[in-house]
């Protein structure tokens, strides 16, 4: 399943970086956004993933957060969460971006999280930024900010909003100074966390996807992991472990 190179190079590095995507907690029951069970086969995301949608019809757009809150909070890290926690300790330098606002990497226990596209249990005022430690899950009555008077929303990152500029900051950091980058279960189609892999492999990173079918990125990595991180990972800390005794 591992080829020697990838083996070798992990065995020699010192800096990975991780780029992870929906299909890493599909194996935990989050749905994915797209493919056969999508959750954009169902919604228009410019109904209610976009800052026009929070605005115009911020009841909708509570609703849908609220439901995924709610469907967040009662699901658990999978085996492929927790390899990453063990991958994480056999390198000095390991980042793992992510693009999931589900939290998962974190209850896992992976340390040097970077969440490109915020958490959807934090609520921030949509205008101040201010955050309240409250998770709503149902909303009758949008709640104001205390400091402006303002809706809350979840922390996430909307559709025609800009990234956290720090926290993009650091994950092309932690993508042009890696040696090894996983991308493992996304469509890599949203940028600008699509761009992540180039600039790794632009930089003389060694390139590996893992994903259960090939996206626009596949024709582009040294090396196409098939299969359901869940499975693979687990595999992969095995195949270092061995590496290292
Ligand atoms: P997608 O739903 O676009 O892609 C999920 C990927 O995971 C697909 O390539 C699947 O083939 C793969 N996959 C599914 N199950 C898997 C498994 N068990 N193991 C490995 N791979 C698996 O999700 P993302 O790429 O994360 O943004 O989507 C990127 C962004 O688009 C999201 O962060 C979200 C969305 O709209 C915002 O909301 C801003």
């Amino acid at each position: 399943m591992f080829s020697e190179k990838l083996l070798l190079r992990l065995k020699h590095s010192f800096s990975v970086t991780v780029l992870t995507g929906a299909g890493i907690s599909a194996e935990s029951g989050v749905p994915t956004f797209r493919g056969k069970d999508g959750l954009w086969n169902n919604y228009k995301v410019e109904d209610i993933a976009t800052v026009n949608a929070f605005r115009n019809n911020s009841k909708l757009f509570w609703d849908f957060y609220g439901w995924r809150r709610k469907l967040i909070k009662d699901v658990k890290p999978n085996l492929g969460h927790y390899a990453l926690v063990d991958i994480e300790r056999f390198f000095q330098d390991f980042y793992l971006i992510t693009q999931n606002v589900d939290n998962l990497h974190i209850s896992a226990g992976s340390k040097n999280v970077i969440e490109l596209h915020g958490n959807i249990m934090r609520t921030k005022c949509s205008e101040c930024g201010t955050p309240y430690d409250e998770t709503f899950y149902e909303v009758t009555k949008i709640p104001l900010c205390q400091k402006c008077s303002a809706l809350t929303r979840p922390d996430v990152v909307l559709f025609g909003e800009s990234l956290n500029a720090k926290l993009l900051q650091r994950a092309q950091e932690a993508a042009a100074q890696c040696e090894v980058f996983f991308s493992i279960g996304t469509s890599s189609i949203v940028e600008p966390a699509a761009s992540l892999p180039y600039m790794a492999k632009g930089n003389g990173a060694y390139l590996v996807e893992i994903n259960t079918e090939k996206t626009s990125l596949s024709k582009n990595v040294d090396e196409f992991i098939s299969g359901q991180s869940g499975k693979v990972l687990p595999l992969l800390v095995m195949m270092i472990e061995k590496m290292q005794s």
